[in-house]
């Protein structure tokens, strides 16, 4: 079954084409990354996905049913690129709370629910802390903490090691892979998909709005370098002279 279908979705702003005729799918419990070079539209098609945007055209399916904009706001998590954007709250647990607040539940399910966020990322002891003095790394699994509190169908990330040095970048993709191993759908939205996808299951590549390469990642990881978007590692110093 696939926890998400995109169906044929164009998007024109003011007469210029962003996404034309985008369509794949994502397996229930299925791990996938996208690339593309900037611009391609891969953060509008992820706003459509979660609802924040409308497309020109197209639908989008959960679990093979059509969802409206607002459901698929309640059922899609999205991890915004500035971790820093989605911070609205004082304490890091009184961040994770607001969207379950949102979502009108009782007292006792958005504590069992910021309890189980603050597990799966491993925040407990900055429960207290406030978002401002978090570092990189605990600022984003603070936001990815936000969105699991949601207990969405599918987490869509765009670029969750924006910024993020080595070990920070580790600890994000050790986080995505326990989550992988819990079940849930997740599509990481990357210009770093070297780092991650020999652990994930899908690979997607966009460009100019269309999806160009979807298949599986073990497959497909050789058109990242064919579609100028994985450098590899210089073999000496002297390779690294790529602008000559
Ligand atoms: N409100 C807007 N009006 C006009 N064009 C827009 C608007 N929002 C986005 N675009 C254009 O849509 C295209 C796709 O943007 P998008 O942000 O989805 O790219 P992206 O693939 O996420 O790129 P990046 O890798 O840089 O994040 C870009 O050319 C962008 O300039
Ligand atoms: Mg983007």
């Amino acid at each position: 079954m696939d926890a998400l279908r995109v169906e044929d979705v164009s998007l024109s702003i003011r007469e210029s084409g962003i996404l034309d005729g985008v369509s794949f799918s994502l397996e229930k419990g299925s791990f996938s990354a996208m690339c593309g070079h900037n611009g391609a539209g891969k953060s509008q098609l992820l706003r459509i996905i979660k609802g924040l945007a409308r497309p020109s055209s197209g639908r989008i399916l959960l679990d093979g049913r059509e969802c409206s904009a607002k459901e698929r706001m309640r059922r899609v998590g999205l991890v915004f690129q500035d971790a820093q954007m989605q911070m609205v709250a004082q304490s890091v647990e009184k961040d994770i709370a607001f969207g379950p607040e949102n979502l009108g539940l009782d007292r006792d399910e958005v504590s069992r629910r910021v309890g189980m966020a603050l597990a799966l990322m491993g925040l407990e002891a900055h429960a207290k802390r406030r978002p401002q003095t978090l570092s990189g790394g605990e600022l984003r699994k603070t936001a990815i903490a936000g969105v699991l509190a949601m207990e969405p169908d599918v987490i869509l990330m765009d670029e969750p090691f924006a910024n993020l040095d080595y070990p920070s970048t580790l600890t994000v993709i050790r986080s995505l892979l326990e989550l992988h191993e819990k079940g849930f759908t997740i599509l990481v939205v990357s210009h770093e998909a070297e780092k991650f996808l020999s652990h994930t299951d899908r690979l997607i590549v966009m460009s100019h709005g269309r999806v160009v390469v979807d298949g599986r990642a073990c497959d497909e990881y050789h058109r990242l370098v064919e579609n100028d978007i994985y450098i590899p590692p210089a073999a000496s110093f002297e390779d690294l002279t790529w602008l000559a």
